[in-house]
């Protein structure tokens, strides 16, 4: 089925190029007043609206976004679904957040009901805070795969996820096996990898709850197509990185125990990664790998500062995409998170511009995911998953924004006082899913 040609107008912001490895103002791209043309689900036209009124169809109307922005659609690069009931879970550092509240949350995702009540919660919070992709951990049961991509499907948006891996070092009832994550995963890729709009991860969930011989399924597993994900966690906390090197005594580095399976290349995601070594970053940047930057999450669970300038460092640049990874993380909203990017940057001595942030939030997590072809732009062949910002959405914004100098400064304040908020409208594959001005805001394709 063709669906009908949709147009959106309004002042616009994407980009052009990395604002890590040149000037920041030669990678954005702002119009003002810019009309984007759709058609079945991507963008076919993007430019002024009055140099480009000529393509829309006769009497086609656009909607027409005053006192907003229209940006390319978050990209959440690393976030746990099962989690977002315990987010914010008072007191504990990573391992004793993960067996006080953690595994006994993913418990309750044997229970596919309960799977699907909160992958449709989950689904509507990412799109009310702009968020159009994300890298997303299920649990242990294949049916919380099954409950995330059902809904995931519903409404058409691009997602990548996987069935956790684990058969150690945690309760009975999340653990499987090597042959059973394997075969599970396996069936699992089967049935919706590739299926619309769908991605599959290949997911253990860190080397500790790993045997050797399951991450070595892992990468078995990985070998099986030529386009499949791998997300898992990396160096997020001191007394994590002392465990996995108990562990794994013959590893040179924890990240060498995910090479040594296979696990690190192109399409590899690693969530934190705070405590890293030059040679890590080497390996990666030679490897395609990406790291998955959560500083909510880093901040809340004390786990540390990640070294964001270093990791993108032009001479050997490693990708990076940001992640809220709630419930660890205190936020679906991206805005938000970069919020407190900036906070991490400046603590590390080092600021974070405007342009570099909503580049991480959006071109640049596509490139972490290797999807930059698809999606993170606002340009003519990409997929039309848009999110439009409320200039206006609170009063101190709007207020702090009369003495706004240009559109650095604009986008400056959005990510600073920004939350879901600030989300006016949310578009999947050319289709208004979410708008807060609607009596029912959300709305299935
Ligand atoms: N390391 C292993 N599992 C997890 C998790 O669920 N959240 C975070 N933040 N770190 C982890
Ligand atoms: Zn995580």
């Amino acid at each position: 089925v063709t669906r009908p040609i949709q147009a959106l107008r309004g002042d616009a912001v994407t980009f052009r190029a990395d604002p890590f490895d040149r000037p920041s103002a030669e990678c954005l791209v702002y119009q003002e007043d810019a009309l984007v043309i759709i058609e079945d689900g991507r963008i076919t036209s993007f430019g002024g609206h009055a140099e480009t009124r000529h393509l829309l169809p006769e009497g086609l109307e656009p909607v027409h976004y005053t006192d907003c922005l229209i940006s390319a659609g978050f990209v959440d690069a690393h976030v746990h679904y099962p989690q977002m009931q315990v987010i914010g879970s008072y007191g504990a550092e990573l391992l004793d957040w993960l067996t006080t509240y953690t595994f006994v949350e993913e418990q309750k995702f044997a229970d596919p009901a309960h799977a699907a009540m909160v992958a449709g919660r989950f689904l509507r919070e990412l799109l009310r805070a702009g968020t159009t992709t994300a890298m997303v951990y299920c649990t242990v049961h294949p049916q919380s795969v099954d409950a995330f991509f059902a809904e995931s499907s519903l409404w058409n948006t691009r997602m990548i996820a996987g069935k956790v891996l684990m058969d150690r070092n945690a309760p009975a009832a999340l653990l499987d096996t090597a042959q059973r994550g394997y075969d599970e995963s396996l069936d699992l890729i089967d049935r919706w990898h590739g299926k619309g709009r769908q991605h599959y991860a290949v997911t253990p969930r860190f080397a500790p709850t790993s045997t050797e011989a399951q991450l070595d399924a892992a990468g078995a597993l990985l070998t099986t197509r030529d386009d499949l994900f791998l997300q898992t966690h990396l160096c997020e906390n001191l007394k994590e990185i002392e465990w996995v090197r108990e562990l794994f005594p013959a590893r040179s580095s924890y990240l060498d125990v995910y090479a040594h399976s296979g696990l690190v290349g192109r399409r590899s995601v690693f969530g934190h990664a705070v405590h890293m070594h030059e040679g890590d970053f080497c390996i990666c940047h030679q490897a395609g790998a990406a790291l998955a930057h959560c500083p909510t999450s880093n901040l809340f669970l004390g786990s540390g500062l990640f070294p964001l300038f270093e990791a993108v460092d032009p001479t050997r640049p490693v990708r990076v995409g940001l992640g809220t990874d709630v419930g660890g993380g205190t936020s679906l909203s991206q805005l938000q998170t970069l919020n407190e990017a900036y906070k991490v940057a400046a603590l590390k001595g080092r600021k974070l511009d405007a342009i570099q942030a909503f580049y991480l939030a959006t071109l640049g997590g596509a490139r972490a995911l290797y999807l930059d072809d698809r999606i993170g732009r606002i340009a003519a062949g990409f997929d039309a998953d848009l999110c439009v910002l409320d200039l206006k959405a609170t009063p101190l914004i709007d207020f702090r924004r009369q003495v706004c100098r240009d559109i650095t400064d604009l986008l400056f304040v959005l990510m600073t006082l920004g939350d879901d908020r600030a989300v006016r409208a949310t578009w999947v594959a050319g289709e208004c899913v979410y708008d807060r001005e609607r009596p029912e805001p959300f709305r299935y394709p």
